[in-house]
């Protein structure tokens, strides 16, 4: 079984980011110069991804739009031959077939992807946070691609997390697994959040997943946990009771876009990259003297 289609969940509200939340989604706030979600899809795309599925909500409008033909913006540029910026506007929209699905009200992750049981149907697909923006030239999702491509199970994103940030995360319970440069591991179990003391690893769930299509009956039969959301965490810990599941430490920098601290780091390393941007940037940058 191949991994052709990736869900991206996008109907939360956001609340780390207000007041810029209010009336537009997180995942339309550029990095630099382009939606945060766009990096995403790139990415799933990069990794062998052709059905792009996005859960949303009310106030998303806007990604919709974006993915979608700008008619007015594309006959200006011709007119005024703006090849350049013409193509980049194109490129968006000729990129993929992108499905959207509306969750209605926000009840939680798991719910949200549960949303897409009937788009993806009995196979497996991966899952992309679009907050969590990794950047590596070998995609992240397409390290775990190779992954699932072996082992035909289940694999989720890990990374490692240092000291008492451990609680601010999913943590996973492991047994070693063979292979992928020491990589890969088992999971045993997740605890959502635990205290630093109580952290079974210091490997923290990342927003990647790659899941077989037995999550949908997880996540249709859990009742609903804390804040009152169904939580995908539980639907995973009920899929482990069926299926084995992998772990996958992947290799890249990850940026947490859903904070204002993360979004600000990623934004600055984004910029210095850019071949346009970089020099004149990092000039700026040193003429602070911080
Ligand atoms: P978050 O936990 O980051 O919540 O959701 P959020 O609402 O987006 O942001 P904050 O924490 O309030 O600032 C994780 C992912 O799950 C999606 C979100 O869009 C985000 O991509 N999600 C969450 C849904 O699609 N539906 C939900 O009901 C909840």
């Amino acid at each position: 079984m191949k991994v052709r289609k990736a869900v991206f969940p996008a109907a939360g509200l956001g609340t780390r980011f207000l007041p810029a939340t209010k009336a537009q989604p997180k995942e339309m706030l550029p990095l630099v110069d382009k939606p945060i979600i766009q990096y995403g899809v790139e990415e799933a795309m990069a990794s062998g991804c052709d059905q792009i599925i996005i859960i949303t909500g009310r106030g998303k409008q806007s990604i919709e739009d974006h993915f979608d033909v700008s008619y007015e913006l594309e006959t200006m540029l011709e007119q005024r031959k703006k090849t350049d910026l013409l193509h980049i506007v194109r490129s968006i929209s000729d990129m993929i077939h992108v499905a959207y699905v509306r969750q209605k009200e926000a009840l939680g992750l798991g719910h949200a992807v549960l949303m897409a049981r009937e788009l993806v149907g009995n196979e497996p697909f991966a899952v992309l946070l679009a907050d969590d923006v990794i950047d590596n030239p070998v995609p992240a999702l397409k390290q775990m691609v190779d992954v699932f491509n072996q082992k035909q199970c289940s694999v989720i994103a890990a990374q490692v997390v240092e000291g008492k940030m451990i609680s601010s995360y999913g943590v996973f319970e492991t047994a070693p697994a063979e292979g992928f440069n020491g990589r890969l591991f088992e999971i045993k179990n997740m605890v959502e959040k635990p205290k630093f003391e109580d952290a079974p690893s210091n490997l923290a769930v990342i927003g990647r997943y790659i899941l077989t299509p037995t999550i949908f009956d997880c996540l249709a039969e859990i009742k609903p946990g804390a804040g009152g959301e169904l939580q995908l965490t539980d639907g995973m810990r009920l899929l482990l009771k069926k299926e084995k599941m992998y772990g996958y430490i992947y290799e890249g920098r990850r940026h947490d876009t859903g904070d204002k601290l993360g979004f600000l780091k990623a934004t600055v390393e984004f910029a210095l990259k850019r071949d346009d941007l970089g020099a004149p940037f990092r000039e700026y940058l040193k003429a602070l003297k911080l």
